[in-house]
């Protein structure tokens, strides 16, 4: 490649070594029609056909750690060995096109038992099978269905159940493991002071409110060894008063760098009803507050267009950019990115079965 461009240079944290910069981000597929957790061909055909179209690592969806963790029942799940297996297909054929793949773990607390979104994402009802929800406080999201707040017993087997799970997953193959600790699902609802009430030692100044999630990541750490990488989704800012803020997100990535955590991706939101900024790469400027924490960060938003994702890099603004709904429109479009910004150069990143489409 004659030219620099960022986007397509590889990233190394700890033992893994991605071939590029532009990663997929979680996305739910609410398509486990067996409700029991088991990933399927719908999974292993939308992760692989993004693999084929230049994603350097690719995150599952929101994979549940327990049963009652799953937003919608068809939700993915990895609390036992079957589900983990099924893992393992997806793995191997991601792998195959010289991706990487990280699986983001995942509770989502008091946003759990609701419909898919295609039917409206309200709470289930006894006949379709709803499930009490936990969160930190009895307080509920919106118009969902009130959570119960959690015993202490029950948050003390919480970091063994993420560790269990990241272990499955390593066994299976995943490169990397993601915490979900963003958009309003139970590691965020106990940052955020407007969803976790407690007086207790998980709750209050932001060393109680982050207790459980350094908790998991250090049972996760102990689990997975030295050399997978283990990342953390945060949602940067509430947008709401009284709620997270960047200035402390700041101060929370400190304390994950110190527990090991090795990048930081930078979400917004989700954890109240809020009116959000929406607009190019709105989050960038929370992701690269965030990076001045001292660790890699990861930039996520509407980022659509590859001279603005290539910008986002060169500026330094973040180490890694996130493509989602874009990518849910064109599973190529990290091989149209590199059209973009590396011309001719772009051609031996193409798959060869695929270079017909290019030159018609
Ligand atoms: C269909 C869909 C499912 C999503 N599921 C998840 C998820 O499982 N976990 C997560 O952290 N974010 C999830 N998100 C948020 C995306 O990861 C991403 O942060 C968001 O779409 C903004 O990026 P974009 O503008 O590039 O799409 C989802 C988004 C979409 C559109």
């Amino acid at each position: 490649m004659s030219r620099r461009i960022r986007l397509f240079e590889p990233f190394t944290l700890r033992g893994l070594t991605v071939r590029n910069r532009v990663w997929l981000p979680a996305m739910c597929q609410y398509s486990v029609e067996a409700r029991d957790g088991v990933v399927t061909s719908w999974h292993l055909a939308h992760l692989t056909a993004r693999a084929i179209g230049g994603f350097g690592l690719l995150h599952t969806e929101a994979t549940a750690v327990v049963p009652v963790g799953r937003i919608s029942a068809q939700d993915a799940g990895i609390w036992n060995d079957e589900q983990a297996e099924a893992w393992r297909a997806v793995v191997e054929a991601v792998r195959a096109q010289g991706a990487a793949i990280g699986i983001q773990l995942a509770h989502a607390g008091r946003k759990a038992s609701v419909r898919q979104p295609w039917h409206g994402s309200a709470s289930l009802t006894a006949e379709e099978g709803a499930w009490q929800t936990v969160a930190p406080s009895a307080v509920a999201f919106d118009s969902l269905a009130q959570p119960r707040a959690l015993e202490l017993d029950e948050i003390a087997q919480l970091p063994a159940a993420f560790a269990a799970a990241a272990e499955r997953a390593v066994g299976v193959g995943f490169d990397l493991i993601q915490i979900h600790a963003a958009h309003g699902y139970l590691l965020h609802e106990f940052l955020s002071p407007l969803s976790n009430h407690r007086t207790d030692a998980y709750g209050g100044d932001l060393a109680g409110r982050a207790r459980l999630l350094l908790e998991v990541v250090t049972a996760v750490r102990a689990r997975v060894g030295d050399d997978v990488p283990v990342t953390v989704r945060i949602s940067a800012t509430d947008w709401a008063e009284g709620g997270l803020t960047v200035a402390e997100s700041i101060e929370l990535a400190k304390l994950l760098k110190a527990a090991s955590v090795d990048l930081i991706d930078v979400s917004t939101g989700g954890n109240v009803l809020a009116d959000i900024p929406l607009g190019p790469g709105y989050q960038v400027s929370a992701a690269a507050a965030v990076r001045t924490a001292g660790l890699p960060v990861s930039a996520v938003g509407l980022i659509t267009r590859p001279e603005q994702a290539e910008q986002i890099l060169v500026d330094e603004r973040a180490d890694v950019v996130l493509v989602g709904r874009a990518a849910l429109d064109d599973p190529n479009w990290v091989l149209h990115a590199a059209d973009a910004l590396l011309g001719g150069h772009a051609a031996e990143l193409w798959p060869p079965q695929l270079v017909r489409g290019r030159q018609r």
